[in-house]
């Protein structure tokens, strides 16, 4: 059967994660979470005291090392050979990501990584610029968008789920924010690819969401 790469973007809590994790199970492909590398960029700008510039960042880029290790449990991020998978999905890191992924020093080298883990194929690779930037060949392209609403919702589960208490209406205009900012920086903003397959998650299930997608790569495979 033919290995492809399945490219799934959206802004933040439109389910591409889950969707991206379920759909890597059932066709016995790679999970790549792109988010979490910019998020292990962001963790470490966080605790090296540089301030939020090119400059500064550029130079924090050249004296890390980020690896990305697939096991069983999914994707581990490493970080100079630590495990902060936990650790990227604090309220800080998410506080900084969206700035820090705006530059173009910190883009330049996470999308070379990020194509050397692909280029094989047999891959779901999740971000915001996988279809338009990483992967513009990818054989299947799926764009998730959902109403702020069940967004919101949706990660401030996610996050009581791990002890952080947010009211619905603070997590809406933390989405919000980083979508304006995702979507409007000069470096690959978030934007649907024009052969991209657009899916409303809003009334879905992750189950269904999920069948889409497979459904539509076994057409192609
Ligand atoms: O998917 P996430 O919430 O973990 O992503 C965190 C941030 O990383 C997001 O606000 C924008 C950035 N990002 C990006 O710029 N490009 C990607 N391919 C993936 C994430």
């Amino acid at each position: 059967m033919k290995k492809i790469i399945i490219a799934i973007d959206g802004p933040a809590g439109s389910g591409k994660t889950t969707t991206a994790k379920q759909t890597a199970k059932r066709l016995s492909y790679i999970y790549i979470d792109t988010g979490a590398m910019y998020r292990a960029v962001t963790y470490a700008w966080l605790g090296s005291g540089l301030p939020m510039d090119e400059k500064a960042v550029a130079s924090l880029m050249s004296r890390i090392n980020l690896e990305i290790v697939h096991t069983d449990a999914g994707q581990k991020t490493l970080l100079n050979g630590k495990d902060i998978s936990e650790e990227i999905r604090l309220p800080e890191v998410t506080a900084s990501v969206s700035e820090i992924s705006a530059f173009g020093c910190v883009r330049d080298k996470l999308v070379e990584q990020q194509r050397n883990i692909g280029k094989s194929g047999g891959v779901v690779c999740e971000g915001r610029d996988i279809g338009t930037v990483v992967f513009p060949n990818a054989e299947l392209k799926i764009y998730l968008v959902a109403s702020i609403e069940s967004r919101a919702q949706r990660r401030t589960l996610e996050l009581s789920q791990k002890g952080l208490d947010f009211s619905v209406d603070e997590i809406k205009k933390q989405i919000a924010a980083r979508d304006k900012f995702d979507s409007s920086r000069t470096h690959s903003p978030l934007r649907k690819a024009k052969d991209a397959v657009e899916i409303d998650t809003s009334g879905l299930s992750i189950e269904q969401q999920t069948e889409k997608v497979v459904e539509l790569a076994r057409s192609i495979i």
